[in-house]
């Protein structure tokens, strides 16, 4: 019997480095690991990483330079610890990391965290060890599925991977090269992840893929599926109340994926559709692939078929020769759009992508300038689209106490976090819930006992 021991695993980044921490604490059960949120105590430490952000590695090094220290600690108490890199900045720095940091004794990308047991053995030998080939080896089927307890304990909401890697490279874009080309899962695999999660007990489930809407895994009649079919079949399974999918490209928006929205009750009513920049000019450096008037068409196809639905995007202000007219077109379109929310960056190059050797780098305050504005222009919009649910009736899906005893905070269809008065068994259920009053970042209501039929799930668009 192998004695229990203990794995911190800190996430950095997006929703899908949260999926693949999960993944790798369930590789690590057989091996006699069990997760902890103390990293004083525990026996493997790792840092799961995310390349988007700027001087990404920089961060990095300077976290692995705290845990070197707290390693020859222990190491004076005669205990292991060992130290592993995973996600993106593993994928692009590679044996550099050991170079750099030579107390770590695992690299790996996010395509190698099925083979961690394997991993591990070589590690604990002593040699640095870095993994970071694409090799085509089906990650996702080799890692044991997680317990039932398990799954229960992460909450009532699941991430599910179904698509990995980006075929689109955009100019500033690292994720091609850290990600790898775009996969698919196939359809069967999916189902079969998504019954278990319902069965533990999950009632809402986000689909994942860095560009999730070109989703073509393989079907059970041995032809690709879209992202829409993918979608029905889902729906059929017994407790899976919610779907979401994210995130979106443009281009990948088909009309079977706007019947679905129009469609199925249990696909929410919420799209993070990125569009990056307003200027045609800067679309077109940005090698999206798609102009304005292309976005704002597409919006508004998809609110004829969903009327309601909530509309979020990235976009990066300053990207290599932004003028300020061209950066004027971006808060045009987000005027003219208008966003539930949005997350803004300041473009900052990233070391092997096209962008980052163009000349005409934007002056940084101009960037930071341009920043703010947009920002501001983003909060008004979010505060509006906030406002506009007080007096309304909206189905939350409660996932876990509040901050006071007697609170509960949920979900509404369109992903704002609801907080109530309400009983704890309540958790994992949804109720109808009146929307009183707004807070910077959640709605506050009460619950009803209104029939089902008078939700209101269909209030008008465009609210600013
Ligand atoms: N500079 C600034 N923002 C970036 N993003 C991706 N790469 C960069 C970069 N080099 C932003 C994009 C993307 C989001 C996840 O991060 O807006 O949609
Ligand atoms: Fe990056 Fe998204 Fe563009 Fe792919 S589509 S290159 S993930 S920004």
């Amino acid at each position: 019997m192998t004695a229990q021991k203990s794995v911190y695993i800190k996430t950095y980044g997006c929703q899908m480095n949260v999926y693949d921490s999960d993944r790798m604490t369930d590789a690590l059960v057989p091996l006699g690991y069990r997760e902890t949120d103390s990293l004083d105590t525990a026996d493997l430490v790792i840092l799961n990483t995310c390349h988007i952000r700027e001087k990404a590695a920089e961060k990095v090094y300077s976290e692995l330079g705290r845990l070197r220290v707290m390693k020859e600690e222990r190491a004076l108490e005669g205990r292991e610890m060992l130290v592993g890199v995973a996600g993106c900045v593993a994928q692009a720095e590679g044996q550099e990391i050991l170079r750099r940091a030579p107390s770590v004794d695992m690299v790996f990308g996010p395509q190698s965290y099925h083979r961690l047991p394997e991993i591990m053995e070589r590690a604990r030998l002593g040699v640095g060890v870095v993994e970071t080939d694409f090799d085509g080896d089906d990650k996702f089927e080799v890692v044991p599925a997680p317990a039932r307890q398990a799954i229960r304990a992460r909450g009532v909401t699941a991430f599910l991977t179904v698509q990995e890697g980006c075929d689109k490279f955009c100019t500033f874009c690292v994720v091609p090269y850290t990600r790898g080309a775009e996969i698919s899962r196939p359809v069967g695999k999916v189902l079969a992840e998504a019954e278990r999660l319902a069965a533990a007990g999950v009632r809402e489930v986000t689909l994942l893929g860095q560009n999730v809407n070109g989703y073509h895994g393989e079907g059970p009649d041995g032809r690709p599926w879209g992202l829409g079919d993918l979608l029905r079949r889902l729906a059929e399974v017994p407790g899976l109340d919610r779907l979401r999918y994210t995130t979106s490209h443009p281009r990948d928006m088909d009309a079977d994926l706007l019947a679905v929205h129009r469609d199925l009750p249990q696909v929410m009513p919420y799209l993070h559709l990125p569009v990056q920049s307003g200027s045609d000019r800067i679309l077109d450096a940005m090698n999206r692939r798609h102009t304005r008037d292309d976005y704002l068409k597409l919006v508004a196809r998809i609110r004829a078929a969903r009327p309601d639905i909530a509309l979020t995007s990235d976009f990066i202000v300053g990207f290599p020769g932004e003028t300020e007219a061209e950066f004027a077109e971006t808060l045009s379109l987000v005027e003219e759009v208008g966003f539930a929310a949005a997350y803004t960056f300041k473009y900052s190059p990233r070391p092997g992508t096209p962008a980052a050797s163009l000349g005409d780098q934007v002056d940084e305050a101009v960037g930071s300038e341009r920043l703010l504005r947009l920002q501001a222009l983003v909060n008004r919009q979010q505060q509006a689209f906030s406002a506009s649910m007080v007096g309304r009736t909206l189905e939350v899906l409660f996932e876990k106490p509040g901050r006071y005893p007697g609170q509960l905070i949920g979900r509404s269809p369109y992903l704002q976090s609801v907080v109530v008065a309400a009983d704890a068994a309540r958790i994992g259920t949804i109720a109808r819930v009146t929307i009183e009053d707004i807070r910077p970042n959640s709605l506050m209501g009460h619950l009803v006992d209104a029939p089902a039929e008078a939700v209101d799930v269909a209030g008008a668009g465009g609210w600013s």
